[in-house]
């Protein structure tokens, strides 16, 4: 019996199952203008926020960040780069990944939701779903991520509530299930009626920027004396509500077929707390990942994460490379030395580290759900696996169908050396798609891009980042599917499209309309023309 009485690899297991179960990763997404900073800033300072006093973030405490790349981000007033803050409330572990906020819909945002378990989706009450909006619910319905609706601004007059439920219904397909519901219309907000235990939070107006909840809870009775008239139009549209729409049902909000919803006004904190509330409740805690060949490693297995962010450039003072990993089993050690899918290589994960806007601290240990950033990972890539002892590869990220093309060409010829490392930089990082041709040769390769900021930002960063200034030509294509070596002949043949290939090998054929596409897969239906995965969505 020489065994030691508590053997580790039983007591790590039982912390990782204890830990992982107190995590809940989600991100906020929304239609830009929506208040996605405003509610994270809400968020942080209901929380406390782990292992670092004051970092309260959002526009505001990106303000001072000194980088080339913040500068564009300040300039714009967006946020591109992204990260996770880390805090506590109550007894859970709360990861929230920050997206970008640019009014393009981006590559970067659907990586992001690679890593969540959750997704708050935030509505401006008077403008109702808007095109991201539509976009992202579409995004989380493909990706099986249960949704949590926040309708935002209800200080403002804006939408009747029962007509934003309609709204849902209709466009997206999602029974709306209220948790609570308005008091006082939009614009008039006097608080809600929180219908799982009928209770009335009033809503305290505040001196501009308060800090702590203004929200009162009194019973049904209270609320009827104080504010008659909104009380009981509320117990009507919720008695409405009860006929028509479902209530919470958690397997069907885990399955996508519901949407619980909250309704709130960020900028003055009210409905943050219930929001978090909801979030511990409800939100699923991270679930065994299933692997490329849909093995489900489970969150006690050994250690495993994926890639699904890499960004360089984010601080002038140290032009470092930054890998954000998603932890998916096991526990995370500094220190640790890992195993690279891709390359069979091992890792060591000297440099671990926290990162929320200009913030960065070291992390020691981090369990399945945490987000980690590895600096200076030069040979990570997004979609890469990061494993321990079993091995595991998580299935690759998908990539979204380009809708904008460009060619690129170094304005400078006698920096051929630094534009080709740029592209490559700039291709592994995801932040463009890069196609090729040999008719249009090495020297001007084609960007394929989700959103046009992606240009903006490749095309800032080449010359800002590698001193290798670009040419941005707009081609007229707009959209891209799959084909194959013996399609391609007869589809150049056509006018108004063009075959490049990209960087994985994919061939892919660009149209300029939908219409051309249609022509030619009726006249040629033998023809390789297959969508790409995104194609599907939206
Ligand atoms: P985003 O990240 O989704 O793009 O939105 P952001 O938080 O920047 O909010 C966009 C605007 O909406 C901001 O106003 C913000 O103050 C406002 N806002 C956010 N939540 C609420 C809310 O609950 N009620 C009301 N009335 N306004 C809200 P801004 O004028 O663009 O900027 P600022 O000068 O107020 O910061």
């Amino acid at each position: 019996m020489t065994a030691p009485s508590a053997s580790r690899p039983e007591a790590t297991s039982t912390d990782v199952v204890a830990e992982a179960a107190r995590r809940r990763t989600f991100a906020v997404i929304s239609h830009p203008d929506a208040g996605k900073s405003t509610l994270t800033e809400a968020l942080a300072l209901h929380a406390r926020v782990i292992g670092q006093a004051g970092a309260v973030h959002g526009k505001a405490g990106r303000r001072g960040t000194v980088s080339d790349w913040m500068d564009m981000e300040r300039a714009r007033g967006i946020s591109i780069t992204s990260a996770a803050l880390q805090f506590a409330y109550r007894d859970a572990v709360v990861n929230l990944l920050d997206t970008p906020g640019h009014a393009d819909f981006s590559e970067d945002t659907y990586r992001v939701l690679t890593a969540v378990d959750a997704a708050v989706m935030l509505i401006d009450a008077a403008k109702g779903l808007e095109a991201q909006t539509m976009k992202l619910f579409a995004v989380c319905r493909h990706r099986g991520i249960p949704v949590i609706t926040v309708v935002n601004k209800w200080d403002r007059p804006g939408k009747d509530a029962l007509a934003l439920m309609d709204e849902v219904v209709e466009r997206t397909g999602l029974t709306p299930t209220a948790l609570t519901w308005p008091v006082g219309i939009a614009g008039d907000f006097r608080g809600v009626l929180d219908r799982r235990d009928g209770s009335y939070r009033r809503f305290t107006r505040t001196a501009g920027g308060a800090t702590v909840a203004p929200e009162e809870q009194l019973s049904a009775a209270e609320a009827a004396a104080s504010e008659p008239d909104a009380w009981a139009q509320a117990q009507e549209e919720v008695d409405l509500l009860a006929a028509t729409a479902g209530e919470h049902d958690q397997e069907l909000f885990l399955s996508g077929v519901t949407t619980p919803v909250l309704f709130a006004s960020a900028v003055s904190n009210f409905g943050v707390g219930t929001l978090l509330d909801v979030l511990v409740d409800l939100a699923p805690a991270p679930a065994g990942r299933p692997d490329a060949d849909g093995a489900v490693r489970p969150v006690d297995a050994p250690f495993s994460g994926f890639v699904f962010k890499v960004q360089s450039g984010m601080d002038a003072a140290h032009r470092d490379r930054l890998a954000y990993i998603r932890i998916c089993s096991g526990v995370f050690e500094r220190g640790m030395v890992v195993t690279h899918d891709a390359t069979g290589r091992p890792f060591a994960t000297k440099y671990a580290q926290q990162v929320f806007g200009r913030e960065r601290e070291s992390i020691d240990v981090a369990f399945p759900g945490d987000v980690v950033g590895l600096v200076n990972a030069s040979a990570l890539h997004v979609g890469d696996t990061l494993f321990t002892e079993r091995p595991v590869s998580f299935p690759p990220l998908t990539t979204f169908a380009p809708e904008h093309f460009a060619v690129v060409r170094s304005i400078e010829t006698a920096r051929h050396k630094q534009f080709r490392r740029g592209i490559e930089q700039l291709e592994s990082e995801g932040v463009v798609q890069v196609l090729r041709s040999d008719r249009r040769g090495d020297q001007a390769p084609v960007f394929a891009v989700v959103g046009p900021m992606q240009f903006e930002v490749a095309s800032h960063r080449m010359e800002q980042e590698f001193g290798a200034p670009v040419h941005l030509e707009p081609l007229p294509y707009s959209l891209a599917v799959r084909t194959d070596e013996a399609s391609v002949a007869r589809i150049t043949a056509s006018s108004g499209t063009e075959v490049l290939r990209r960087s994985d090998g994919e061939l892919l054929a660009l149209f300029t309309t939908k219409w051309v596409l249609r022509v030619l897969r009726e006249g040629k239906p033998d023809l390789t023309l297959e969508p790409l995965v995104a194609a599907q969505l939206g």
